[in-house]
């Protein structure tokens, strides 16, 4: 079953999987996932970047050293990237001649897209010795996930419209805010477990390769 993506309201543009613009380019820089990805793999590895939104994480990765490639099918995403390749297409349909030591799948598009098209676009990227890293919902998220409100630099966050429509599925609301500005993000997605892991790396040609955190959201896979 392919991801359902999303849908998103406020200000400015909206990215086809409802992810708003001037809400990604006005967050602070994601240091901690780009230490992640770096204590991962070899200094100075190319890195694929699949997803890359304003460059939250792209930014920090080339701070680390890292050429970065990043991809995204939202052109006003990408204007926001500084210092690094852009490639503005949706990453299903990606088919760059050129092969990395490092493919990064974060935020959890493995859970909302469609994870076989994009973990084939992963294989098809990642040299014979390379490594694709993917952030996928934590076990146990889906299932603990309710109505809640939280605050993160300074960012206000609600979700509402939590449904479980069937086995493995979530559907629900975020909400953003920052001073005045409200966006909404909804978006459905499928559980991704230990469970179905391997079979899932499996049939694109990969297998799991090890954990990154206490959480297990982050893991590493390699090339069969
Ligand atoms: C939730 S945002 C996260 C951006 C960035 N990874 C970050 O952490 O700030 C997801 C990004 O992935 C992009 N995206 C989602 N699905 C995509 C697809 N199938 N092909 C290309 N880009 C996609 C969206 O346009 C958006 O910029």
């Amino acid at each position: 079953m392919a991801g359902t993506g999303g849908a998103g309201t406020g200000p400015g543009e909206i990215a086809q999987d409802g992810s708003a613009v001037e809400f990604y380019a006005a967050m602070p820089p994601d240091i901690a996932s780009a230490a992640l990805v770096h204590t991962a793999i070899r200094a100075g590895t190319p890195i694929l970047e699949l997803g890359a939104g304003a460059g939250r994480v792209t930014h920090p990765l080339l701070d680390f050293g890292h050429p970065v490639t990043a991809v995204d099918d939202s052109a006003a995403m990408l204007a926001h990237i500084k210092g690094a390749r852009t490639v503005c297409s949706p990453i299903q349909d990606l088919d760059l001649p050129e092969r990395f030591g490092c493919v990064l799948l974060m935020s959890y598009l493995v859970n909302y897209g469609d994870r076989d098209a994009l973990l084939a676009a992963c294989r098809r990227h990642v040299r014979p010795d390379g490594v694709v890293v993917v952030q996928r919902e934590a076990p146990g998220w889906q299932e603990a996930a309710a109505p809640r409100e939280w605050e993160h630099d300074g960012i206000r966050y609600r979700m509402t419209d939590v449904e479980r429509p069937a086995p493995g599925i979530l559907a629900a609301t975020i909400e953003y805010r920052m001073g005045d500005r409200r966006w909404t993000h909804s978006f459905t997605s499928r559980k991704l477990g230990d469970a179905e892991l391997p079979a899932v790396l499996e049939a694109a040609g990969l297998r799991l390769d090890r954990i990154l955190d206490d959480a297990a959201g982050w893991f590493t896979a390699r090339p069969i």
